[in-house]
């Protein structure tokens, strides 16, 4: 497989544990309790820093070379460059609704809890469909050139928070998401401890 889908594949995976992080804090505010709204905000900075700047466009390109090796292909996938605008907006959507909230703007719970509902499933329904549709087609239609020339094209920066040294405003979030993997962990180990 291409490094570049590994890459992007991984991506997905640790996007996916920013989802998680993200829906146990929207249980804390269903529960009306107070979550981490600094936590919400890291998630946003990340995903405003890294997904948005560095991954959309590495699958941009992929879908670009797509396009041009197999047309068929590219329109079961659908417009890919579009769905990462629309991801986009849920995303401004989101940042409004946090700092609605913070500035103690009146808010209706249920609106807050529709924004960020929606900002998670709408990432995974995009994720799933890259990986059923957009991944596969372009492992079998892309050729050595193409990887080569996106592979050339892409800026070598490393993710901020989960490749390297944490940047030091995403230090906080790393915490909570190895915390929650550890609470994870535990509550998977639980039954079978009462199995022994
Ligand atoms: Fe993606």
């Amino acid at each position: 497989m291409s490094n570049i889908i590994q890459i992007l594949l991984e991506e997905h995976r640790n996007i996916d544990k920013l989802l998680l992080v993200l829906e146990r804090e929207l249980d804390v505010f269903d529960r009306s309790e107070e979550p981490d709204y600094e936590i919400f905000q890291a998630v946003i900075q990340y995903f405003q820093d890294y997904p948005e700047n560095c991954h959309h466009p590495k699958e941009d390109m992929v879908f670009e070379k797509l396009k041009a090796r197999d047309a068929a292909a590219a329109d079961r996938v659908g417009d890919a460059e579009a769905d990462h605008r629309v991801e986009t907006l849920r995303l401004r959507r989101l940042v409004e609704a946090v700092e609605d909230i913070l500035a103690g703007r009146e808010f209706l719970r249920q609106t807050f809890h529709d924004v960020v509902h929606e900002f998670i499933a709408h990432q995974r329904q995009h994720m799933d469909k890259e990986e059923r549709l957009l991944f596969p087609a372009a492992i079998k239609g892309l050729r050595p050139e193409d990887w080569a020339d996106i592979d050339a094209r892409l800026n070598d920066r490393k993710d901020p928070l989960f490749n390297g040294v944490i940047e030091t405003k995403f230090q906080a979030l790393q915490r909570t998401i190895l915390r929650w993997e550890q609470e994870t962990e535990t509550s998977r180990v639980k039954p079978s401890r009462v199995q022994i």
